[in-house]
């Protein structure tokens, strides 16, 4: 028997911070399972949370139960789940589906436009126990440690990015040496890309991404022209492929600069507002350019495993662990700029 309530954090009221709270234990329904949380990840999202600013105040309903990045074990099974049982080591999709939309009824689950997200419309990971469909559930093979577990949401941005165009053989250029961006550029060398090129305007940010990915080419763009590392790896137009994973304006146009002629450029990086683009060039270039928004269910989640089990490290993008009771800690890491992914342990 599972107690009656559990440590939860929880953004409990409209101002900056969140609040250790004792919470209910969800009470799970007949397709739904119970998660007993081991490690969480702090996500950017999270951040937004806690600062409490325009996007969460208009998003998130209070009080809320906030992440989405997690590793745990199953404790309780609905009455008509199958496939799954007590006791197995789970990760899982926290991006919440329907099944009405003519997308999910053409299994294209991750474009379904009804999707609420646990942590930010739903009742979230950073609990000692989470209620999640059996559906959203994808089990850990032993191979993969709880603090990975509870990084595969970001790794799958990742994942989903950087698959999203052919990359044996190309030359990349990563925008943005965030968490996700330095996954990024392992994820491509992992998957036979030429020359990884990442850059950030953060110092700090690409000497962890040489530490995680020692093969990547790091490049401080205010430091360094992206045209001179170009002509240093003897690329003859420019990169094949773009992952825009900083959300900066300044970034995209780089990027469009640096591709060549038929380049290709997947979009995971959320600029704040509005912000000028110039087509013509885009046009010009004959550059085709894709949204990426989540994982895709189940396709990311498989490869990202897969790819774990064949030698893709992503380990060191770890910078920070903590024990629950001092996640103000691990939040003030992450504000730092200073941190990769920082992980909470709730055993
Ligand atoms: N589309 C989705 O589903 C989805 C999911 C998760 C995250 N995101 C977005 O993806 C991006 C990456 O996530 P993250 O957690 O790694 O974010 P992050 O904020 O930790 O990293 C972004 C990095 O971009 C760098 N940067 C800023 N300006 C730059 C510039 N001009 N050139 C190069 N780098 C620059 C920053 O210094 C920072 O290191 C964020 O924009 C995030 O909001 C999107
Ligand atoms: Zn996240």
């Amino acid at each position: 028997m599972q107690p009656n309530t559990m440590k939860a954090l929880e953004k409990s009221k409209p101002e900056e911070g969140l609040w250790m709270v004792q919470a209910p234990v969800p009470e799970i329904g007949p397709d739904d399972v119970l998660i007993r949380i081991n490690k969480t990840g702090i996500c950017g999202t999270d951040i937004h949370i806690w600062n409490w600013d325009e996007w969460a105040a208009h998003t998130v309903p209070i009080p809320m139960i906030t992440g989405h990045e997690f590793a745990g074990e199953i404790v309780e099974l609905g009455r008509d789940v199958t496939g799954l049982s007590i006791g197995q080591r789970v990760s899982g999709e926290g991006h919440l589906i329907g099944t009405d939309s003519r997308q999910s009824r053409a299994g294209k689950f991750h474009l379904d436009p009804g999707t609420r997200g646990i942590g930010v419309n739903v009742q979230g990971a950073f609990a000692q126990y989470l209620r999640l469909p059996a559906f959203n559930v994808v089990p850990l093979p032993d191979d993969i440690p709880d603090e990975i577990g509870a990084i595969l949401d970001p790794l799958g941005n990742a994942v989903h990015t950087a698959l999203s165009f052919d990359l044996l053989g190309e030359d990349v250029l990563i925008t943005g040496a965030g968490p996700i961006g330095i996954m990024a550029a392992a994820v491509a060398k992992h998957a036979g890309a030429r020359h990884v090129v990442i850059t950030d305007i953060n110092p700090d940010r690409l000497k962890l991404a040489q530490h995680v990915v020692p093969k990547a080419r790091t490049v401080d763009v205010t430091r360094e022209e992206l045209a001179d590392v170009v002509h240093e790896l003897g690329l003859k137009q420019g990169f094949d492929v773009g992952l825009e994973m900083s959300g900066s304006q300044a970034a995209l146009d780089q990027m469009v600069e640096a591709l060549v002629m038929g380049g290709k450029i997947a979009l995971l990086g959320i600029p704040p507002g509005k912000s000028p683009v110039d087509w013509s060039r885009i046009v010009f270039k004959a550059i085709t350019i894709k949204g990426v928004y989540g994982r895709e269910m189940f396709e990311t989640w498989y490869k990202m495993i897969a790819m774990l089990q064949n030698g893709l490290d992503v380990s060191r993008v770890i910078t920070h662990r903590y024990k629950v009771d001092d996640f103000r800690e691990g939040f003030a890491a992450m504000k730092s700029g200073l941190s990769g992914k920082v992980v909470l342990d709730w055993t």
